[in-house]
């Protein structure tokens, strides 16, 4: 048996439009992604998160699944876009929806009762659609808002948030919504908006950073990094070595960089373009904005260089894997966990005063494939695949441990299956299922190995998780 450090947080993890099919934000269509789903085409398999999972009001139910896999942590995320219904015609003084303040008081007082700590994301791919026409976070009213968004629900929600998360995985948002177009606003190659939204996003970092301190000067907030380790395909190839370098300097450097720095600063090439010189530089409230450590970690990235136009910095064309791969297509890839634990995050390891951040697994997880339609009966609760890409990074996070990482959390990706953004309904990460026409939740095989795990505060690093009770 092996077991982690005493106090480690077990947990799971969501995000609002994903899960809640929230009443009020799909009868307004108040949100950039309420809107997006309902145009034809934009979601592989034509669903929408209309009803989704329901939380918002069945949430109730779905916390007692908490305390029945042993879990001692929960993340959520804020619905800003039905918080914030308004912006009385300036954009920046905001009116608040008081229900929705209710809404989210009540869930996280329950789970406070329930002995559950809390991760509260205030920005998780979602933007007020009032904003999005406005050019969502290219314009300069938007880092604004998010600031004053993030004062009042830390006033708010004070003594009832662990751990705050202001942005949900920016360079992964920025990548998708401005490079390959399959999020709103869904531009193709804008290179110069992608760079304006990196930056404008620091911005509302800093000032929601610096708002929820104001509020708790003991708060521990922090952004989630979607961390993707790259990888040349051919090892010996200066040109494949460059897209593998450019796309680690952006995708998984600049951010944290310029955090801790306080600068934003492109790395060469970009640094030449004439559109990023009046982006560079020292940003307010930057510095060290940072007080742990969120890393979001699924997989690798096999990266080449292409002749074809446009040139791809940000490398949109992936070589597709030859190993096996989950529904998302994505590859199980454990080492990378371990080096970005131990090797990758180190210049981010200690603030300038010297404080160690620690460092909290935000999201991790096995996708599977079924399609949205599918009633109850004995589908894919058998879940083999979840159970050992679970396990091998329990152990590759151990590792790192062992190894002197700062480790203190994991919350797995998801509690339940929810819709996944541009793929929709079919695409599975829960440890507990979801039969969407009954909304009848089932945990799966790997929902008993986790609560194992979670109760041990460790794991057989033999068990196969086959010996479980269902
Ligand atoms: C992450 C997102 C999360 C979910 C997982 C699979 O990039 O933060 O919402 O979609 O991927």
């Amino acid at each position: 048996m092996i077991t982690f450090p005493e106090g480690f947080l077990w947990g799971a993890a969501t995000s609002h439009f994903q899960v809640e099919g929230n009443p009020s934000e799909i009868s307004t269509r108040c949100s950039d992604w309420a809107e997006w789903t309902v145009a034809d085409g934009r979601i592989a398999d034509r669903t929408t998160a209309d009803q989704a999972c329901q939380f918002f009001n069945r949430y109730p139910d779905d916390l007692e699944l908490l305390n029945q896999l042993n879990l001692n942590t929960f993340r959520i995320s804020l619905n800003w876009p039905a918080i914030c219904p308004d912006a009385n015609g300036s954009g920046l003084l905001l009116s608040i929806d008081s229900g929705q303040i209710e809404h989210y008081r009540q869930l996280l007082r329950r789970l406070k009762g329930q002995g559950i700590k809390t991760f509260v994301t205030l920005f998780h791919f979602c933007l007020p659609k009032r904003l999005a026409d406005r050019g969502g976070w290219l314009n300069p009213a938007t880092p604004e808002e998010f600031g004053r968004l993030a004062e009042i629900v830390a006033r708010e929600y004070k003594g009832l948030v662990d751990y705050w998360i202001t942005l949900n995985e920016p360079l992964a948002y920025t990548y998708q919504g401005y490079i390959c177009g399959a999020w709103p606003p869904g531009l193709k190659h804008s290179y110069d908006d992608a760079f304006q939204c990196i930056h404008n996003m620091l911005k509302g970092h800093a000032l929601a950073y610096q708002a929820i301190h104001a509020e708790d000067p003991h708060a521990r907030v922090s952004y989630t990094m979607h961390w993707r380790p790259f990888i040349a395909r051919n090892k010996l190839s200066p040109t494949d070595q460059m897209v593998r370098h450019l796309r680690d300097a952006v995708f998984n450097h600049l951010f944290p960089k310029s955090v801790q720095s306080g600068k934003l600063q492109f790395p060469f090439p970009f640094s030449l373009k004439k559109a990023v010189e009046p982006l560079s530089g020292t940003i307010p409230g930057l510095k060290d904005a940072m007080d742990y450590l969120a890393i979001n970690y699924y997989t690798r990235d096999v990266c080449e260089f292409s002749y074809e136009p446009p040139f791809d910095l940000f490398g949109v064309k992936t070589v597709k894997s030859e190993i096996e791969v989950n529904g998302m297509g994505w590859e199980s890839y454990p080492e990378g966990l371990y080096n970005v634990l131990t090797e990758e995050i180190a210049p981010y390891r200690f603030d300038s005063k010297g404080f160690e951040r620690p460092i909290i697994i935000t999201e991790n997880g096995y996708a599977s494939v079924f399609p949205a339609d599918m009633t109850d009966g004995n589908w894919s609760l058998d879940d083999q695949a979840r159970i050992s890409y679970l396990k091998s990074h329990l152990l590759a996070i151990h590792e790192a441990i062992k190894h002197g990482a700062n480790v203190q959390g994991y919350l797995h990706w998801a509690l339940l299956d929810n819709f996944e953004w541009s793929e929709g309904l079919r695409i599975r990460f829960g440890l507990v299922r979801v039969a969407y026409p009954t909304q009848v939740r089932t945990l799966r095989q790997s929902a008993h190995y986790y609560a194992q795990i979670a109760r041990q505060n460790g794991l057989d690093a033999g068990d196969t998780g086959n010996g479980l009770a269902r």
